[in-house]
């Protein structure tokens, strides 16, 4: 059984879907990681995305994998777990400027196909039911508002110590819908077939309860 989860970026998708996976006792796989960590090789490197060949040439030996420490995802590049280096802002606008091209996702396609083939997982990212899993038993496509999203995010980074400035934190947030939505490969999308839970209004507790029940009918 395989439950897709797609949304925007502070949608609440890697909470939402790591509570999913323990009620159900399945496995969490949180794709934007992997893009991360892509997007961290890049930005050591100091590779321009601009340049989709150099891109090509520096990811081509790179080894992205993914072990599970008492139920915890770790994402590890080569040998190094780099899963306490790839939350911040900057990573994550690499990630999405990454992710738009081919050999970056095709990079990483196997990995999550692989992952989904061996376990039960509750999948999450941007075109996990459209592109990666597209027989996922069952497939949410997960929003909010975005100024839900950045309030949301203001908090993590205020709780984590850092003193983000919310209107920045909303028009990035805003930036990288639109380049996640309007790339040509593979782009966020509600699928037909995918039920949409707007969590704007919604306690944790309720979404993760909606799709357990979307779930149960499969
Ligand atoms: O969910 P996240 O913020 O960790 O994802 C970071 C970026 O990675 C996101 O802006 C777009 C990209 N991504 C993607 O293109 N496809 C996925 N399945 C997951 C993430």
């Amino acid at each position: 059984m395989n439950i897709a989860i797609d949304g925007p970026a502070g949608a609440g998708k890697s909470t939402i879907a790591k509570l999913v996976a323990k009620k159900l006792g399945y496995i969490y796989v949180d794709t934007g990681a992997m893009y991360r960590t892509v997007a961290l090789f890049l930005l050591r490197k100091g590779t321009d995305t601009d340049q989709a060949q150099a891109v090509a040439d520096d990811i081509k030996d790179i080894v992205i994998s993914i072990q599970y420490e008492n139920g915890v995802q770790q994402v590890y590049l080569n040998d190094e777990n780099v899963t306490g280096l790839i939350r911040t802002e900057e990573v994550g606008n690499m990630a999405s400027k990454a992710s738009a091209l081919l050999c970056v996702r095709e990079k990483l396609l196997d990995l999550q196909r692989k992952l989904a083939a061996e376990h039960d997982v509750v999948m999450d990212g941007r075109d996990i039911g459209s592109n990666i899993l597209p027989n996922a038993e069952t497939k949410i496509y997960l929003t909010a508002s975005p100024a839900v999203r950045a309030k949301r995010r203001f908090d993590e980074l205020s709780e984590r110590g850092e003193t983000p400035v919310l209107e920045k934190i909303e028009a990035d947030i805003i930036a990288r819908d639109k380049q996640d939505m309007e790339r040509e490969i593979a782009p966020l999308k509600q699928t037909e077939d995918a039920v949409l839970i707007d969590s704007s209004y919604m306690s944790i507790e309720e979404v993760v309860a909606a799709i357990i029940d979307e779930a149960s009918k499969k």
